[in-house]
């Protein structure tokens, strides 16, 4: 079988590693990948939002199935355009189709979806600039800190937590009706504070049946003890120690079965992963968000832990046989680390020349945001390279891909110190 992955980031890496090394595969296309997805198949330089670009490849290539890494192509309906297309309708596409993508595309929806099917969530109400002063008793009405969140897509920045009632509603007016975010915070979704402590879970749905994955928690802000700015993420492991059997019993009865199910009765098809952010407040699990796709670094620390051929388990998702398939997993622990740009998250320098990649020997270097000049790998990103290890916990992980990083180098490399800090 030939597979294409949409994508170019460190979750794409990963995916490309594992379906490289299922004897099912013929040959793994990654669109438009980088220099690290060349090692385990062939790059091809188009735009996965350009669904014309993407008919020819997959066409020319003799693509016999498609994986979506990144939530925009599914946003945007690549899996509708398959589906509505004569030629390319037969080919599966691993990524859930436009509808069900607003669980990830639309705030407002997919809490509206968590309501109608009893999903444990924050409170909410979502206000239009018209309902500004609506939205502003609402405001008052709740105690801090409040969570106003953009409905639309933004990149990862539409959430703020502010502390201040008049900070927050001028952050309200700044969105509903200066467009902070453009159209995605033309309607603002106010919620709860949830105080605990997060992760996440991920599920692969057939639309009938569902198989969880190992469960990641990621560390997003660019400073150690989770201080300055939001990033993608600087790092990950899997699983997560707080994360007991009883608390995942939890998660997939009140959460992951509800979502299937739930989507089943609203009629919505759903191929694809789930990918369930949760927050554990005094023992009970609730839903923070919903995203359409795997997360990134997560896939960094879940792929590996899979020790099922990869490409079996997308086929069985794709036949709608996923009731049949026994996920087995690495009983070890994962931990990844992210080595970024300087500056990053705000601005940063690309084409910084990658040394020591050929002398780490006990990790697994994932390609993020490299590129190769004259041969060369260089830097063409803020999150460059994910550097992933096993260990018998978390912390062994860790310190084998600290010990990793100390082979790798570029110019103004940077990299959290403390991952899995507050576990
Ligand atoms: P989201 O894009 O919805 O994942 O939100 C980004 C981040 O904001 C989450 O990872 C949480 O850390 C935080 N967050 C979102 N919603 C809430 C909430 N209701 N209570 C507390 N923190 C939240
Ligand atoms: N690491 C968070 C995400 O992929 O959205």
């Amino acid at each position: 079988m030939n597979i294409l992955i949409l994508g170019s980031g460190g979750r794409e890496s990963a995916l490309a590693w594992k379906l490289a090394q299922s004897k099912k595969v013929e040959k793994v296309f990654v669109a438009p990948g980088n220099a690290g997805t060349m090692n385990y198949g062939t790059n091809l330089k188009i735009n996965p939002n350009d669904f014309s670009e993407v008919k020819n490849a997959v066409l020319t290539s003799k693509v016999q199935m498609v994986v979506v890494g990144p939530e925009d192509p599914l946003v945007n309906g690549i899996h509708d355009f398959f589906l509505e297309d004569d030629e390319l309708k037969s080919i599966p596409v691993i990524g859930p189709q436009s509808e069900a993508a607003l669980l990830e595309g639309s705030k407002e929806f997919a809490k509206e979806f968590m309501k109608r099917h009893d999903i444990p969530t924050a409170r909410y109400q979502s206000f239009t600039e018209d309902k500004l002063h609506e939205a502003y008793q609402f405001l008052e009405y709740l105690t801090p800190p409040y969570v106003l969140k953009a409905d639309g897509l933004a990149g990862g920045k539409g959430v703020l937590i502010l502390n201040d009632l008049e900070e927050a509603k001028k952050e309200l007016k700044e969105m509903l009706s200066h467009h902070k975010f453009g159209e995605a915070s033309a309607k603002v979704v106010i919620e709860d504070f949830l105080d605990g402590i997060e992760m996440s879970s991920f599920v692969l749905t057939d639309g009938e049946n569902y198989v969880i994955l190992p469960n990641a928690k990621d560390y997003k802000r660019i400073g150690e003890g989770d201080q300055g700015l939001n990033t993608g993420g600087m790092g990950a492991v899997s699983p997560v120690p707080f994360a007991n059997a009883e608390f995942l019993e939890k998660v997939e009865s009140r959460i992951i079965k509800p979502t299937v199910e739930g989507l089943k009765k609203d009629g919505i098809p759903y191929v694809g992963f789930i990918f369930i952010g949760l927050i554990k407040v005094n023992g009970e699990p609730y839903v923070i968000e919903y995203n359409v796709r795997m997360g990134d670094p997560e896939t960094e620390v879940v792929i590996p832990r899979i020790k099922s051929d990869l490409a079996d388990l997308l086929t069985a998702v794709a036949d709608k046989k996923l009731d049949q398939f026994n996920l087995e997993t690495d009983e070890r622990s994962a931990a990844t680390v992210m080595l970024v740009s300087g500056g990053y998250p705000a601005s940063y320098e690309r084409g910084k020349l990658i040394s020591g990649l050929d002398q780490v020997k006990d990790s697994i270097v994932f390609h993020a945001g490299t590129d190769l000049k004259d041969d060369q790998v260089i830097s063409n990103g803020g999150r460059v390279l994910s550097v992933t290890s096993f260990g018998k916990d978390f912390k062994e992980a860790l310190k084998q891909s600290y010990q990793s990083i100390e082979k790798i180098d570029f110019d103004q490399m940077n990299f959290r110190k403390d991952i899995g800090f507050d576990l």
